[in-house]
């Protein structure tokens, strides 16, 4: 499987060990297919999702994969582990592993966490200038005050990074326990603006990413496709506020 974007002859060649020159040849002859059509230009870019095959078998027909899993407390956020169980472990699909995470959770930290195949998708939805927001429910050792809205719409100076976080949207819903929305997502980057009140984070869940709110049917463990128009949505602004 490739990554990236590839020229036709490049990927011809590095494929099948035949030379350029001689792929040349097999395109003048009509041999390669590009997704169904005779291909003849050997600039022709192929991507990781594209169809080739070389004289009718299959060289290439990977399958995007677009997962919403519900991460329980307890599962690592990566794709091996020595010690614990990590949120690939969850997954039963032959394709596991060729997926990666788009957006970690910490270990104890709970709810919404998409997998996927797809590269551009998953850098898409982390590059800073996409501004999704992802949104956070979260439970607090000491009662959250007013003092905090202004705060954390403010931004916080992250020393480490020597970066000021961007503004973040704090809804209080009772004394201990609020909702945040952020649009980067520093490491701990929730813990570290709590804990400038030396108010300590009990319990963390996402429950939305873009407009895309992590599914009530799904329990902790369990995991579901997102739907075609789910995968090309969910960059954009949800069309109502997430309460
Ligand atoms: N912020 C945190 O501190 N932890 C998470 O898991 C996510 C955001």
């Amino acid at each position: 499987m490739i990554a990236h974007r590839t020229r036709l002859d490049r990927f011809i060649s590095r494929e099948t060990g035949i030379n350029r020159r001689d792929v040349r040849g097999l395109l003048a002859q009509g041999r390669i297919t590009v997704d169904g059509t005779v291909a003849r230009d050997i600039q022709q870019i192929v991507h990781q999702f594209t169809l080739v095959s070389m004289d009718g078998a299959i060289l290439q027909n990977n399958q995007p994969c677009y997962l919403m899993v519900n991460k329980p407390a307890g599962v690592v956020s990566a794709t091996s582990d020595q010690q614990h169980k990590t949120i690939i472990d969850l997954i039963d699909r032959l394709n596991r592993d060729s997926l990666h995470i788009a957006g970690r959770l910490d270990f104890n930290s709970t709810g919404l966490l998409l997998l996927t195949n797809d590269g551009r998708w998953s850098r898409n939805l982390s590059l800073p200038e996409s501004k999704v927001t992802k949104c956070y429910r979260v439970e607090l050792e000491n009662p959250v005050t007013d003092e905090y809205i202004s705060a954390f719409a403010e931004g916080f100076y992250f020393e480490y990074e020597g970066i000021t976080t961007q503004p973040a949207e704090l809804n209080i819903i009772s004394e201990r326990v609020a909702e945040i929305s952020l649009t980067e997502g520093r490491y701990h980057q929730i813990k570290r603006m709590f804990g400038r009140f030396q108010n300590k984070v009990l319990s963390l869940h996402r429950y939305a990413i873009g407009n895309l709110q992590l599914d009530p049917e799904l329990s902790p463990g369990q995991y579901r496709e997102l739907s075609s128009k789910e995968v090309t949505q969910i960059g954009h602004p949800p069309r109502v506020p997430i309460t």
